[in-house]
């Protein structure tokens, strides 16, 4: 699995050295923007992507809990975001015309979903998404338990996207670490999101290569 440790749970004030510790051992780095509306919490906005790109050597992977994401979109491609996910609740029907807008901009377009949607609302995008971002906690705040239901979410889209011989790839995210990485790769994720877990480790480095090989 690729590891993409999300930077929510990073020292802010020493966010560059962290910054330097995934350039060297993650394969993601991923970006949590949240708007107080669509999520009940307020994370970062733009500026902070801003100074991550300056020094971020590996792909950007940002998430945008906001509501009206298409706002943002152009704006990432100019910050060199290469990985952009927005929520199915915050698009509904412009979810379509919202991957193509993401993919115009040269990006890789993927689409998020909180435990409460159905994973069948996804359907109709495989073979479009170029990722599907599978919450295993609700959206808006680091550190929560890993909702057990979601390796069965994850196993029904993987045998859909397997079905149909599509590329699109799975993304989780909330309350991942080493004790349940094995299980979502055997499940079918392709990325794995982590946050407290990687910076809580002694050895964030070491955990998230314990993550990538689980
Ligand atoms: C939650 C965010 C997650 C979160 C993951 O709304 O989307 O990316 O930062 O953090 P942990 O791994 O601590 O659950
Ligand atoms: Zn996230």
């Amino acid at each position: 699995m690729l590891v993409a440790p999300s930077i929510l749970a990073a020292d802010f004030l020493n966010l560059g050295r962290d910054i330097g510790m995934l350039n060297a051992s993650a394969d993601l780095v991923h970006l949590d923007v949240m708007d107080g509306t669509l999520v009940p919490n307020i994370s970062f906005g733009f500026p902070v992507i801003e100074a991550v790109k300056d020094m971020v050597t590996i792909p950007m992977d940002a998430h945008l809990m906001v509501v009206h994401p298409e706002r943002w979109f152009e704006t990432c491609a100019g910050l060199g975001v290469q990985y952009l996910s927005f929520h199915y609740e915050a698009a509904g029907r412009r979810t379509a015309s919202f991957i193509s807008m993401i993919q115009s901009l040269g990006m890789k377009a993927g689409i998020a979903i909180d435990p409460d949607v159905p994973v069948e609302k996804l359907f109709p995008y495989i073979g479009k998404a170029d990722f599907f971002l599978i919450m295993s906690v609700f959206a808006g705040f680091g550190g929560q338990k890993f909702i057990e239901e979601t390796y069965e979410r994850i196993s029904t889209l993987k045998a859909e996207i397997s079905r149909r011989g599509a590329a699109s790839l799975i993304e989780v995210d909330g309350g991942v670490g080493v004790g349940n990485a094995e299980n979502l790769r055997k499940c079918g994720v392709d990325i794995a999101v982590s946050g407290s877990a990687v910076f809580k480790a002694p050895d964030p480095a070491g955990y998230i290569a314990a993550i990538r090989v689980a």
